[in-house]
């Protein structure tokens, strides 16, 4: 991806202008490739609840940036200086819901707000743009690495589909879902992708078919509901998807319209992976029916490309006024459905409690 594309970037402040955290803005593409500029909380708060930036690591990249806008008058007392740092966190954690990605990001720039002396207080704002630079080049090793790891899943696929948006716009680079096939590409492999429109917002159809193309891989956008009858006509070798949320006994939230996927490819034989960096487990939630399901506004399902709200100013009405709407952005699929979980660690093969809780005290203790 171009430098131009990049998801996000950050500009530290210097003299006259602000510090910035600068988004490439999802909610234009593939019409447009257009940068909005965040120099405020609010403005990033904004962004994240409109998608601007979207995607369970994107968004927890950004909001760690974003509390390094906080509005601190540094000739305050520590506790002062302090206590507005945890307000920025705490007003950003209020953007979204599901992706657990955010609140880990905004716990590591807690724990920098939280182990900075009174002393040495005059160096919390350089080293919260050092906290959040590291989370951003993290993500990026732990997209190469769920990418290396996923690869010897796919080596004997053709043609694979996936759901929502889980590549490089999801992500610091190269996403998640999206990784192998990035990674297979390089390496002389080139997969078919099927990208599910990925109704109401279409995240699939307008990102996952633009990055694709941007980097010559075939893709082909269909219809969420072509996906039963792709499969039963055996044009489909795996589905793969990313995730939002996944329980400690392996349940995963990801974009709504997964779950209904994971059914199918399971009735058809066809396997179903979910890759996800370990910041993606909550092991703090037991199962899947405990992760907070974000319920977003009815006018993106009432209008065509979600009029008035996140993503275009032209929709078009599609839904009488008389009839009510439900809009949940997430759900969650049972991990009896999933083949395999790929995280920057490893593979969890046939995920259950145990076998995640294994998959983490071998990060603990290796
Ligand atoms: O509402 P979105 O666009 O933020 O939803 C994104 C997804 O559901 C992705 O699949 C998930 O965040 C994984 S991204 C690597």
């Amino acid at each position: 991806m171009s430098t131009d594309a990049e998801t996000i970037r950050y500009r530290a402040a210097a003299g006259e202008s602000p510090a910035a955290v600068d988004l490439l803005d999802q909610t234009r593409i593939p019409a447009e490739l257009v940068r909005l500029e965040c120099t405020d909380l609010a403005q990033l708060h904004d962004a994240i609840v409109r998608l601007v930036v979207r995607g369970a690591p994107a968004i927890g990249i950004a909001a760690a940036y974003g509390v390094t806008l906080a509005p601190i008058d540094p000739a305050s007392n520590p506790d002062s200086i302090r206590q507005c740092y945890y307000d920025a966190i705490e007003y950003l954690a209020t953007s979204r819901p599901t992706a657990v990605n955010l609140f880990w990001a905004l716990n590591r720039m807690r724990g920098i707000v939280e182990s900075t002396e009174d002393a040495a207080i005059g160096e919390l704002p350089p080293r919260l743009i050092e906290e959040a630079r590291a989370i951003h080049e993290e993500d990026r090793e732990m997209c190469r690495a769920m990418g290396r790891n996923a690869a010897p899943l796919l080596r004997d696929a053709k043609t694979v589909l996936t759901h929502c948006n889980a590549g490089g716009l999801a992500t610091a680079q190269y996403g998640t879902a999206l990784a192998p096939i990035y990674y297979l590409h390089e390496n002389g492999h080139t997969l078919n992708v099927y990208a599910d429109e990925t109704r109401p917002l279409m995240q699939g159809a307008r990102l996952t078919a633009w990055e694709l193309s941007q980097a010559g891989i075939p893709v082909t956008v269909c219809t969420d509901s072509m996906a039963g009858s792709l499969m039963q006509r055996g044009l489909v070798d795996a589905v793969i998807v990313g995730s939002d949320r996944i329980a400690e006994n392996g349940d995963v939230a990801n974009k709504i319209g997964t779950y209904p996927l994971a059914v199918i490819a399971h009735y058809h034989n066809v396997p179903f992976y979910v890759v996800a960096p370990t910041n993606t487990f909550d092991l703090e939630l037991q199962s899947g029916d405990l992760i907070p399901i974000e319920q977003r506004s009815e006018d993106e399902v009432r209008y065509t490309l979600g009029a008035n709200s996140a993503v275009h100013a032209e929709g078009r009405m599609a839904v009488p006024r008389e009839a009510s709407v439900i809009n949940p952005a997430f759900d969650v699929t049972p991990a009896e459905l999933v083949a395999a979980i790929v995280t920057e660690q490893g593979v969890i093969e046939r995920p259950t409690r145990e076998k995640v809780q294994q998959h983490f005290a071998a990060i603990t203790n290796p």
